[in-house]
């Protein structure tokens, strides 16, 4: 691939293997993972975009810096309740030799604390949306807990669930029950991850709410140093979290998303089988998708990712 090519894609920094000379730990559909040394991660986020679990031929510009800063906002937020991964996401804490990457790099990595994985992916659910919706559906009842009868879609819970699933290395994650939680990691740390994100997500709806924004659910994952708990991955961004505007909130049907919901219009509306390589976006959905980062961003944040650059006039 050429670099031009690596661009388009939202792979602005594809080619740091040969300056790392370490080969990249881990590649995801959006972010590639590197390990510094025994000790430190560095996690970039390229501007790659997946939809239908495909990642499009084209990427959005900025993308990879929105999520970053959105995670790095958030270990910032609830650090003083909550420990995470987070060492730095500044350009001069950046080893030597990735000097002349910096441009690429910067607002995209974090440098984080490796930790070891607990392999569950914690959901927090306060409103009634996605496969949660689905289960209320068949069975009147979400992760095993039985709800109120009669409940819409979308619609606020009486209170935030707590809804596990097992990272699956291939295919999708799978729901489980607390219980099925417990038997896997034990008693003890099933209730430590269970409370601190329950925790997390009450702090962040509640900042996210005099935003203006309704955070829906939400994932984290947890890993450990030692005995330590510390969150780890990305938080709270639009990739692991649904963000609706309160504005438009309204029950009984799937309120927009602040992110894809543009790409996944136009894909349906393009005829695309959700199968075979998914087209080009055209420049237009690439950039109100863009738009739409840079203000879900701005909502949550309160001020501006890029600020208008002052006029020396
Ligand atoms: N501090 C950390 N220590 C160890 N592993 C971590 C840490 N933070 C994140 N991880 C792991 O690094 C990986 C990052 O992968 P990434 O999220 O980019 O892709 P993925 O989860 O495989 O797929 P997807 O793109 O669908 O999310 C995940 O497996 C995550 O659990
Ligand atoms: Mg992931």
């Amino acid at each position: 691939m050429s670099p031009r090519e690596d661009v388009e894609r939202g792979d602005p920094v594809a080619l740091m293997e040969t300056v790392l000379d370490r080969k990249v730990m881990h590649r995801g559909k959006v972010r590639d993972t590197y390990e510094l040394d025994d000790e430190r991660l560095l996690m970039v986020a390229t501007d790659r975009i997946s939809a239908y679990d495909h990642v499009l031929p084209n990427g959005i510009p900025d993308r990879g810096k929105v999520l970053t800063q959105l995670s790095i906002y958030w270990f910032g937020q609830t650090h003083h309740f909550q420990e995470n991964h987070l060492i730095s996401g500044m350009v001069p804490d950046l080893p030597g030799n990735l000097v002349h990457q910096r441009d690429q790099l910067r607002a995209r990595f974090m440098i984080v604390r490796k930790a070891k994985r607990v392999n569950i992916e914690c959901v927090v659910r306060g409103y009634l949306a996605g496969s949660a919706w689905e289960e209320y559906k068949e069975t009147g009842a979400v992760a095993g807990e039985k709800l109120p009868a009669g409940l819409q879609q979308s619609e606020r819970l009486p209170v935030p669930l707590f809804t596990p699933a097992t990272k699956a290395l291939k295919g999708h994650d799978e729901n489980i029950t607390f219980a099925q939680m417990k038997r896997k990691v034990g008693k003890a740390l099933a209730e430590k991850l269970r409370d601190a994100s329950l925790e997390l997500y009450k702090y962040a709806a509640e900042m996210a709410e005099k935003r203006g924004l309704i955070l829906a659910d939400t994932k984290f994952e947890f890993g450990t140093i030692g005995k330590k708990v510390i969150l780890i991955d990305e938080a709270l961004t639009p990739d692991s979290s649904r963000y609706w505007d309160a504005a438009r909130y309204q029950v009984g049907g799937t309120p927009e998303s602040y992110d894809k919901q543009f790409v996944r219009d136009w894909l349906s509306k393009s005829g695309w089988d959700r199968n075979s390589q998914p087209p080009r976006l055209p420049d237009e959905i690439v950039d109100q998708t863009r738009q739409r980062y840079l203000t879900a961003y701005h909502m949550v944040v309160g001020k501006p990712l890029f600020p208008p650059k002052e006029r020396n006039e």
